[in-house]
């Protein structure tokens, strides 16, 4: 297959685009603002980068999707600081400049396989109604689950809600037109490459796994927990997430078009609070060696003091992988013991090579 793969420079991306390569038997041709992450694989046998924009470089981009068999757009901003910071920009990537790609698959009648998320689900309706959600776990189901948002003050919303309004345009080209088209909705996934450490950025509000890793590597400040790290998530290792992701790609069985798939471990939940002291015990046991920063504190934080006003956090999230079980045979594998062990490998790995070759120490001093 001729695959076209948008956003491919990002975490999900660099990961699938490696299992990709490594199957063989694809041309891809991988699109991104950013290759930083894919320069390994720039000389790769069947892969041609272009460094494009979605939205600027529309006639080029149009040119790649006439020749694809399949389009995946990957493009978004995804974290959630700037959902707080950048509400605007926010809705322009995630839906205006989303929904271009939406239409050249159209006009060339490309199937268009689109990344939305877990949050377009919103709040458990327990939360909503004023109940316990530790007391009443409710899986989301793609096609049963009603999706409820906070109100519109709290601005976070606005990345789930693009993505809502993206599903639902493609729904209605499909109910109008028949538009090929298959949606996965990730639930936190993490590993290799996922973002980066502001430390060594000088700054920046990354995903939670990488704040933690940045206080356990670093040491420049505890781990903060965000109102008090209450809140449960379950993490999904990117190996089993982009096995997952290539089978509704390839759709060998003909059985993804018109269909959303949660991609998600249920049984690897767990609350913020348990990932911090699990990723300190962690390291403590597997990782640490002389010269690293002392055991940091684990500390709690406000939410309007660690994000800004505007922010509202989901409370629980559990994935029904029913759908993705039966029509594509998929099933995690990864637990969550092993999700945190391999990625923090990861962290680690790549730290003690910055260590050997004396990065590390500019890094700190830069911060
Ligand atoms: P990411 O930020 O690592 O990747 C997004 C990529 O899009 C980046 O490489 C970025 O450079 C690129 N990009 C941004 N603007 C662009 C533009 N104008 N033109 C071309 N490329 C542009 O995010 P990710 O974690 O890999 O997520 C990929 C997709 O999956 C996103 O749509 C995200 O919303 C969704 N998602 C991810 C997760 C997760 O667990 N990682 C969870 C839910 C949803
Ligand atoms: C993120 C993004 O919204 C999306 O990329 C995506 O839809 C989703 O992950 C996903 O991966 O499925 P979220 O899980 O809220 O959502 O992102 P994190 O920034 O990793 O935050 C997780 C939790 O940790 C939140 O409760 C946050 O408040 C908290 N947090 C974050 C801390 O307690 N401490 C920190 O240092 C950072």
């Amino acid at each position: 297959m001729n695959i076209l793969l948008l956003g491919a420079g990002g975490f999900i991306g660099v990961n699938l685009t490696e299992r990709l390569l490594k199957d063989g038997g694809h041309q891809l041709t991988a699109v991104d603002i950013s290759e930083d992450k894919l320069e390994h694989l720039l000389d790769a046998p069947g892969l041609n980068y272009a460094h494009l924009d979605i939205s600027t470089d529309e006639a080029k981009i149009e040119e790649l999707v006439k020749v694809a068999d399949v389009v995946v757009d990957l493009v978004a901003f995804a974290n959630p600081a700037l959902y707080v910071e950048d509400p605007v920009g926010v809705y322009d990537l995630n839906f205006t400049q989303n929904l271009k790609v939406v239409d050249q698959c159209r006009k060339h009648d490309k199937r268009l396989v689109q990344f939305s998320t877990c949050e377009v689900y919103g709040l458990t309706a327990a939360k909503a109604f004023g109940l316990d959600s530790k007391e009443n776990p409710c899986p989301f189901n793609e096609d049963e689950t009603p999706l409820i948002m906070g109100p519109i003050k709290n601005h976070r919303w606005i990345y789930a809600c693009a993505k809502q309004l993206l599903e639902r345009v493609l729904h209605a080209y499909r109910h109008r037109d028949g538009f090929r088209y298959s949606i996965i909705r990730p639930f936190n996934f993490v590993g290799p490459r996922i973002d980066y450490l502001p430390s060594e950025a000088g700054g920046g509000n990354p995903r939670v796994f990488s704040h933690f890793m940045d206080s356990l590597l670093y040491g420049t400040k505890p781990m903060q927990l965000v109102d008090g790290g209450e809140v449960f998530r379950a993490y999904t290792y990117i190996d089993d997430a982009v096995d997952c992701i290539v089978r509704v790609i390839e759709n060998k069985k003909g059985n993804c078009d018109g269909e959303i798939f949660n991609v998600g471990q249920p049984e690897n939940e767990l609350t913020i609070a348990e990932l911090a002291e699990r990723m300190r015990d962690v390291f403590d046991k597997h990782f640490r060696q002389e010269g690293d920063p002392p055991r940091p504190e684990i500390v709690s934080i406000s939410s309007e003091e660690f994000y800004g006003a505007g922010y509202e956090d989901c409370d629980r999230r559990i994935a029904d992988v029913t759908k993705a079980k039966t029509l594509l045979d998929w099933k995690p594998q990864y637990d969550i013991d092993q999700v945190i062990f391999k990625t923090m490998e990861y962290f680690v790995d790549e730290h003690r090579k910055k260590q050997a070759n004396g990065t590390v120490a500019s890094a700190v001093a830069a911060v």
